[in-house]
């Protein structure tokens, strides 16, 4: 099966130059859109088809749409920055396509060549360059998504397929900048189980999650913990982060059971600090060892990393149980060393000596 070229139909309508500018001056996380986005078919039988660069526009979506109502849909979320030259470059886009392809698999769902989803990719940042905002560590943020496009109610894998690409400007994810994040430890619900969809970036795992969201919220926290389905004691993940646990010079972060997505920073952080001369590894956490390596000060920072959230440290955590402040609330020095070094790579700041950066 060949692989489609896409093919450009430039929008007749973009926003001036002044309302982009004024979009860009404070763009928020997930607000506003670019002016065109990326549109690929896949029909059973004949693959990949029909790719297209397509004023940004609603879609319309018959009733009996099987995404409506099985969900079977998954996305991706990757970052272009701008580099001091003024070039644009993203952060390990084959890292997100072949974590597609992994949920697409999971999902049942056709697997997008890793070419044509950085082609779609590039095409997209290329066209709207425009909006690749050039100040600190803002971006544009790219969701990839697939979703079933054919219409009908009987419950099996659909035979037909778009997968769409649009764009984001982005400021911070958490509006008050780089302020420790209080966290919920939930034992009500749980995000996933072994054999479930956890490690799948699919939208059901965060329908699913927002019950939690909201539980966590009236109690006053920020984000939700979610803890292992069986036992109810083993740190999984955020809603939309990986976790870190800061022991002095030593960092580990949960390991890949399964249940849980394996984030691109996650595992960037993991090279990025050994570079930095600490010792990173992947382990096993309770919530016991948390409570107490915290009371007994081995346990020195905690923090959230992913690609819409950086690095965001954790500066208290409450459960139906317990209540307490991580260190002592603030942000740590191992966190912002991590987040600055991150940052600096993928802004073009420091030497990209693993190759991570996809210049355009
Ligand atoms: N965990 C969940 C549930 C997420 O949605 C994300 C965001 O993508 C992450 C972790 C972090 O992954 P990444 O670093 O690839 O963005
Ligand atoms: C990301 O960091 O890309 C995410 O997907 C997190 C969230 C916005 C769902």
């Amino acid at each position: 099966m060949t692989t489609p070229t896409i093919e450009l139909k430039p929008s007749s309508t973009p926003l001036s130059d002044a309302e982009r500018e004024a979009i860009l001056a404070s763009p928020g996380f997930g607000r506003h859109f670019t002016d065109h986005m990326v549109t690929i078919k896949w029909t059973e039988g004949r693959g990949w088809h029909d790719a297209e660069l397509v004023p940004y526009a609603p879609l319309s979506i018959d009733p009996a749409n099987m995404t409506l109502h099985y969900a079977q849909t998954i996305f991706e979320g990757l970052k272009a920055y701008r580099q001091p030259d003024g070039t644009v470059a993203t952060f390990r886009p084959e890292a997100n396509a072949a974590r597609f392809q992994a949920s697409a698999r999971r999902m049942a769902m056709p697997e997008l060549p890793s070419e044509l989803f950085i082609e779609a990719c590039d095409a997209l940042i290329k066209q709207d360059r425009a909006w690749v905002p050039d100040s600190g560590e803002a971006s544009l943020y790219l969701r990839p998504f697939m979703f079933a496009s054919e219409v009908g109610l009987g419950v099996r894998p659909a035979n037909e397929f778009l997968f769409i690409v649009i764009a984001s400007p982005a400021g911070a994810y958490f509006p008050g900048g780089v302020k420790p994040v209080s966290v919920w430890l939930s034992e009500d619900y749980v995000r996933a189980v072994k054999g479930g969809t956890g490690a799948a970036k699919t939208g059901g795992n965060y329908a699913a999650s927002l019950v939690a969201q909201a539980q966590a919220a009236s109690h006053g926290c920020d984000q939700v913990v979610w803890l292992d389905a069986v036992e109810h004691r083993w740190i999984e993940e955020m809603g939309g982060m990986n976790l870190y646990f800061v022991y002095g010079d030593r960092i580990v972060t949960p390991e890949l059971t399964g249940s849980l997505l394996p984030g691109i920073t996650r595992d960037s952080l993991l090279t990025i600090a050994r570079d930095l001369g600490y010792t990173a590894e992947e382990g096993r956490i309770t919530t016991e060892d948390w409570k107490r390596d915290n009371e007994n000060g081995t346990l020195t920072e905690v923090f959230a990393c992913g690609t819409a959230a950086v690095i965001t440290p954790v500066g208290s955590v409450k459960s139906e149980r317990a209540n307490w402040t991580q260190g002592d609330g603030e942000p740590g020095q191992v966190t912002m060393r991590l987040r600055k070094a991150l940052l600096e790579l993928q802004t073009g700041h420091s030497a990209d000596t693993h190759g991570w950066m996809h210049p355009l």
